[in-house]
């Protein structure tokens, strides 16, 4: 696969076309951003290790039954992906309450409800990302019902098999925003983006501890070591891909 061209430049990751019009190498830099860009910094390493453990995650999602745009891993920081035109909708699975949904709501984090709940946002910075439903997902011209519903069915089954994933190396998945898009080979919805603590809540099961992207939210140090507990642990029990 020969590397190309960038075709998109993002704050956390680097989009490159390749010689296959229907595949892109996309590269995980060593920068991390946070409250819609405001907050941003460099981590040498977390680059290679948020594409390690995304492309375990979506390798074993894939394993699972639920199809991605991930491909391979070719490189350290680099994973070659099927090309997404991605749909500017976040859905956030939470089976807990925590970040966002607890300040807005006035609720102390870590109220585990017996239900789980899905969040729609629609992905525009500039409206810092607003709430959606399935309705103004469809009024938007975005999506049909019949594939908003398939996108929170499915959004809700790699929940499941995350949590249960990420329970046997003694982590408790809180929350996920996953996205999705059309495949440019052949127009179907699938997961895409990254899987990866950017895009979770992991907290220790034993101590609480917080191996995530909140650590650079509330400078809690020790960002890069904690992607690195997760991509070990992740290897005691996943194949590299
Ligand atoms: O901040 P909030 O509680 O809404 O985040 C819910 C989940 O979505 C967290 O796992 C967070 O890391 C993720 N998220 C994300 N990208 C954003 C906002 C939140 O991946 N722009």
């Amino acid at each position: 696969m020969i590397k190309k061209e960038v075709i998109y430049n993002g704050n956390e990751k680097q989009f490159f076309a390749t010689d296959d019009p229907d595949k892109v190498i996309i590269r995980y830099k060593d920068v991390a951003v946070a409250f819609n860009n405001v907050k941003r910094a460099r981590f040498e390493g977390k680059g290679e290790l948020s594409n390690k453990i995304s492309a375990l995650l979506l390798g074993y999602l894939r394993d699972c039954g639920i199809r991605n745009h991930f491909i391979e891993r070719v490189g350290d920081n680099e994973q070659l992906c099927r090309r997404i035109e991605i749909l500017p909708i976040e859905v956030i699975v939470r089976n807990r309450v925590a970040g966002s949904l607890a300040a807005r709501l006035g609720i102390e984090e870590g109220l585990k409800p017996d239900n789980l709940i899905v969040e729609l946002r629609y992905n525009d910075d500039e409206l810092d990302d607003p709430f959606i439903n399935r309705d103004l997902a469809v009024a938007l011209g975005l999506v049909s019902y019949a594939e908003i519903d398939g996108i929170v069915a499915e959004a809700k089954k790699a929940n499941e098999v995350l949590k249960d994933l990420f329970h046997r190396i003694g982590i408790e998945l809180v929350d996920v925003k996953l996205e999705f898009g059309r495949a440019t080979d052949n127009g179907e919805i699938i997961l895409s983006d990254e899987v990866s603590p950017d895009t979770s809540r992991l907290w220790d099961e034993q101590t609480g501890e917080r191996l995530d992207k909140d650590r650079f939210r509330l400078d809690l140090s020790d960002v890069v070591a904690s992607y690195r507990n997760v991509y070990e642990r992740l290897t005691t029990v996943l194949k590299e891909n």
